[in-house]
């Protein structure tokens, strides 16, 4: 396996990232790159540092991605994320810095000259991936697949119609559903099936290290925002932690595959993902969209991770 994780760091992308940290090699982990969503890109780089400075992962690269979307302003998220990304909850401060190389050419580099086909995790916007394929779409032919947090069948979570990731760019997610690479989509049709319980958190908390604190804190941190306790009186869903979740166990979940493509102009409905649910559109298939999740080896990965870790 050869990741690349693309990231807004973010509470539920510092899950993601502990989970891939706790159970793939600096060897397998090829760069973290990063983008403008939750928070601001340059917060988001220090915070993707600040997570390998608490793993202990230094040797693994971060290449700073786009500050904006392709072609819109930004949205971010700190209401959800707090302005630190990652909810106040304390990650160490970071002992390096990211590489001079941006996150697009270092996507191009890596991609074109891996020697096994690459895997990209994206738990952002999809900004910096969608710009790498149009400038170099011949990269896609090195592209193991594409799993992606984002998007959803049946409604939004920052309106009524879109899911946050692809509302702000859906320029950027147009140009990956189009791009003919495998792709996987983990919206909110599967990851609002899986709530960090009481008993969940529990577990983790009971592995003990110095990473059970933190996944608490992040999840806490989500938990306790009044518009997640109204939809999900018992937890948390952990959004980003189904992408490299699902890397490490492709069983986590069940989907179909359908044709997904993104509304890129409408005012009312700007960045939902139409997915062809009941196939009528005769477009081509293009995405593996899941709608099952085994929650409890959500968790159980999660807890893993947290016992795996310092
Ligand atoms: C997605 O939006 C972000 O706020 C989260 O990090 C996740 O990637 C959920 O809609
Ligand atoms: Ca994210």
């Amino acid at each position: 396996m050869r990741i690349i994780i693309d990231t807004d760091p973010g509470t539920d992308d510092a899950v993601a990232i502990l989970i891939a940290l706790a159970h793939f090699t600096d060897e397998e982990i090829l760069g973290i790159t990063t983008v403008a969503g939750n928070v601001g890109v340059k917060v988001g780089t220090t915070n993707a540092l600040r997570i390998l400075e608490q793993a202990g992962r230094n040797n693994i690269k971060v290449f700073e991605g786009e500050s904006a979307p392709l072609k819109r302003e930004l949205l971010t998220a700190e209401w959800v994320h707090g302005t630190d990304g990652l909810g106040g909850v304390p990650f160490p401060g970071p002992s390096k810095t990211e590489e001079d190389q941006d996150a697009v050419t270092f996507l191009k580099d890596a991609i074109s000259n891996s020697e096994e086909k690459v895997t990209l995790c994206v738990l952002g916007p999809m900004t910096n991936i969608g710009k790498a394929i149009s400038e170099m779409p011949e990269i896609v032919e090195n592209i193991e697949q594409i799993v992606f947090m984002g998007g959803s069948a049946t409604g939004g979570n920052t309106t009524p119609a879109a899911e946050f990731n692809i509302l702000v760019d859906p320029d950027a997610t147009h140009i990956v559903l189009q791009s003919g690479v495998k792709l996987v989509m983990m919206g909110l049709d599967v990851t609002h099936q899986a709530i960090s319980t009481s008993n969940r958190i529990k577990n983790i908390s009971d592995t003990n290290t110095k990473t059970s604190e933190l996944l608490v804190g992040l999840m806490s941190r989500l938990a306790n925002l009044e518009i997640v306790k109204k939809k999900f009186p018992d937890g948390t869903p952990v959004h980003d932690a189904f992408v490299t979740a699902y890397l490490v166990d492709s069983s986590l979940t069940k989907g179909n595959f359908v044709n997904v493509e993104v509304e890129t102009s409408s005012d009312l409905t700007l960045g939902q993902t139409v997915v062809d649910v009941n196939e009528i559109s005769g477009r081509d298939k293009n995405v593996y969209w899941m709608n099952e999740v085994d929650d409890d080896k959500l968790f159980s990965i999660i807890t893993k991770s947290s016992s795996l870790l310092p």
